[in-house]
């Protein structure tokens, strides 16, 4: 019900993508349009555009063992988002082979110790996106995006994911087929987001920086 992306295909993008759930596009951003981001990024953090930011505190699973605190920084309505919303569109039609509608945006700062709880993205996201802007971790690598995308998890219950994917060891993880995506700033992870499960384990850095992306066909 839930596999619609199956259809002849031409490109190996495009393969890649219906049959893996996903696809890396590196440095889909130019480094000019990197820049712009980055720069403006920098200058909505200070005062007076700080106030459009929403700061939240995070909130760890009961069945976790990570309970140290942190925060994330939301931005729903960025300008440099809005632009992201429509120039992306024909890259990732691209890249897919399929016509496809932006449905939203937003832009989030993971603070030190940020948890990202395995998920599935809701039915406005059958096409997902999540865009490095920006990171600064301690051991200089880039903070991983785990998949689990070794069937459709559209069907199966929220509760269900936490248990199935991040609870594991990396052993467990690795034996399952779980992949830790390494990204770098203008690299566009694409994937299939009501289908995929998806997480990231406790920041060891000062921040990360991700801009979320949405399109339907
Ligand atoms: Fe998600």
């Amino acid at each position: 019900m839930f596999d619609v992306f199956k259809k002849k295909s031409k490109t190996s993008s495009e393969v890649f993508f219906q049959e893996h759930r996903y696809f890396l596009a590196k440095n889909l951003l130019t480094p000019e349009l990197l820049e712009h981001i980055q720069i403006s990024w920098n200058a909505f953090e200070k005062h007076p555009f700080d106030q459009v930011f929403v700061e939240s505190e995070g909130i760890h699973r009961e069945d976790s063992s990570w309970v140290k605190p942190f925060t994330t920084v939301e931005f729903g309505a960025a300008p440099f988002g809005v632009f992201l919303l429509t120039h992306l569109q024909k890259s990732i039609e691209s890249i897919l082979n399929l016509e496809l509608v932006p449905t939203y945006n937003y832009s989030r700062k993971y603070n030190r110790n940020a948890v990202l709880y395995a998920h599935r993205d809701r039915p406005s996201c059958e096409v997902s996106a999540t865009i490095c802007i920006d990171q600064e971790t301690d051991n200089k690598e880039p903070w991983p995006i785990w998949l689990l995308n070794n069937k459709n998890y559209a069907g199966y219950k929220y509760e269900s994911f936490f248990g199935l994917s991040q609870k594991k060891s990396m052993q467990e993880r690795s034996s399952i087929g779980c992949k830790a995506i390494s990204m770098q700033p203008g690299d566009v992870l694409i994937y299939q987001g009501i289908n995929v499960l998806h997480w990231r384990d406790p920041l060891e850095g000062n921040f990360s920086k991700k801009y979320f992306y949405s399109l339907c066909r």
